[in-house]
């Protein structure tokens, strides 16, 4: 079973949540923006941001299973995460989303999208009360809530789709 996750991150958490969904799924991890850039950036991490988001629209084609990644911003999902959802081709499809106390439409308005398209949502997951950057300070118990219920995500997606192959 080929598994493809794409995400966006500013700050590192939505991008330790991927790093652990893919480690449980086996899956091809895709970053969709650069941590590192700030602002517009230059020329040079433009160019490299757009072939990056190229390569997740192709990668996605051929995944029986595609979790997209995104952290909050303004209680909406990334733009440039929206903007894939919509151009994506997938045949099955998890979402998950990170953000600090107000998840807002993240996660319900990239829903509305695919349905739209008819792909079908395999699974919805959020993850919140993360502070920007905070996830790699996160040590013991609250780190490990966030790595079971990662895993646990990732877990019943590949189920799902496991049993509908069936
Ligand atoms: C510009 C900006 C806007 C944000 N807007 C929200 C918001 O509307 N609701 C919320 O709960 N968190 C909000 N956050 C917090 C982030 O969504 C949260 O810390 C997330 O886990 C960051 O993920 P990342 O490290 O992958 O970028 C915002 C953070 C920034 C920097």
């Amino acid at each position: 079973m080929k598994v493809v996750v794409v995400y966006y991150s500013k700050t590192g958490n939505t991008k330790s949540i991927a790093e652990i969904i893919a480690e449980k799924s086996k899956a091809k991890i895709i970053p969709i923006n650069l941590l590192e850039k700030k602002g517009r950036g230059t020329e040079e991490e433009r160019l490299k941001e757009a072939e990056l988001f190229k390569q997740a629209l192709n990668e996605s084609e051929k995944a029986d299973l595609l979790f997209i990644g995104t952290s909050t911003s303004f209680k909406q999902a990334q733009s440039k995460i929206r903007r894939f959802t919509k151009s994506v081709n997938a045949k099955n499809i998890g979402l998950f989303c990170t953000f600090t106390k107000d998840v807002g439409i993240t996660l319900t308005e990239l829903e509305e999208i695919l349905s739209e398209n008819n792909i079908t949502i395999i699974g919805m997951q959020e993850f919140g009360g993360l502070k920007t950057g905070q996830f790699k300070e996160l040590v013991n118990e609250e780190r490990k809530k966030y790595i079971v219920k990662a895993e646990k995500f990732a877990e019943q997606c590949l189920e799902k789709i496991k049993r509908t192959e069936k």
